[in-house]
């Protein structure tokens, strides 16, 4: 059974959602995205990454879009780095809250960020003890964490030990990403399980690609089992380009009409945020994937 209570989602369309579009939509249209998002009640909107233009040329405005956003009062804006460079670029452009990113698999971590686990992991440890230093809040990513596009399967004991190290580091929050949308409901529920046995559930997430269509039966199995944040993007844009074969991520529409409907509460006006996905879907011309915006705007 599910109580009645809070659950905080993380919108992650304006990064993971536009790092992977074909249309490269202009500074102005992001803000305007991470305007409207600001508007709609969600307390958490990831907003970019500073990470290596050559490699994500997509977010290569990064300084100009978080500079020109509006930061609503109680609103974070968590922006990804990869490394030093990421975060003195993300500092100087005014963020107060950063994600570092690494993976449970080898295969995937070398192509997405050009370095082993360890490696990666060493190269997070000065920008935590600079961002304890500047009361920077820390998020980590664990990726692939119910499947590789290279390796294949992941061991839960790979997730767990990622996971724990990650947090044992100083990251507040451990979002867990099942990056290629391969996982079902059971392996995702005995992943977090044995996450939760080493990092408290209250400092976890999820992170479901829909890839296979499986992320809303996901969450539902993981939000029995106690986790209560939740990430996704408006409009189920995005995937990683390192990733093959990724697709979006679970739409926030879907995830809040879901929530709304077995009275778990998110402080997100629906409404608002199917107008913001279908605005989005325009932008990017292209059709929503959230099932709750195509029924609610073939209804209209
Ligand atoms: P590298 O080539 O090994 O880096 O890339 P390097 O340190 O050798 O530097 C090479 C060049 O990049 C240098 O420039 C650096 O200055 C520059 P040059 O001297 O050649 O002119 N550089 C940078 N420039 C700007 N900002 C930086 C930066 N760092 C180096 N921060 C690197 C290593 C990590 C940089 C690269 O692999 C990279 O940027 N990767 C990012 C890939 C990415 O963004 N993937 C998507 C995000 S992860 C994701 O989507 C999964 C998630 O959603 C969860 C899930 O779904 O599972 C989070
Ligand atoms: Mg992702």
């Amino acid at each position: 059974m599910i109580s009645s209570d809070h659950v905080r989602i993380v919108e992650v369309g304006a990064r993971d959602g536009l790092q992977n579009e074909k249309t490269l939509l202009p500074a102005t249209v992001k803000i305007e995205l991470i305007d409207r998002l600001s508007d709609t009640g969600l307390q958490t909107i990831e907003a970019t990454s500073f990470v290596s233009p050559q490699w994500v040329p997509q977010l290569a405005d990064a300084a100009e879009v978080f500079g020109g956003i509006r930061k609503k009062p109680g609103v974070s804006y968590p922006v990804l780095v990869p490394n030093m460079q990421g975060y003195q670029r993300a500092l100087a452009a005014g963020a107060t809250d950063v994600a570092v990113f690494t993976a449970a698999s080898e295969a995937f971590n070398r192509r997405n960020i050009n370095a082993s686990i360890d490696e990666s992991i060493e190269r997070f440890a000065p920008v935590l003890e600079r961002a304890r230093a500047d009361g920077v809040g820390v998020r980590g990513y664990v990726s692939t964490v119910l499947g590789c596009p290279y390796q294949g399967d992941v061991a839960i004991s790979d997730v767990v030990r990622v996971a724990r190290r990650l947090h044992q580091m100083g990251c507040h929050e451990i979002s867990l990403g099942d990056t290629i949308g391969v996982g079902t409901p059971a392996k995702a529920r005995a992943m977090l399980r044995a996450v939760a046995g080493e990092v408290p559930m209250a400092a976890l997430a999820v992170h479901f690609h829909d890839t296979y269509g499986q992320a809303l039966a996901n969450i539902l199995a993981c939000l029995e089992e106690g986790v209560r944040v939740i990430d996704s993007a408006v409009s189920g844009t995005g995937g990683c380009p390192y990733a093959k074969g990724a697709t979006g991520n679970v739409a926030s529409e879907d995830v809040v009409y879901m929530l709304h409907g077995m009275g778990l509460e998110t402080g997100v006006d629906l409404d608002l945020l199917i107008n913001t996905g279908a605005w989005l879907a325009t932008q990017l011309h292209k059709e929503t994937a959230s099932r709750v915006t195509r029924a609610r705007t073939a209804a209209a």
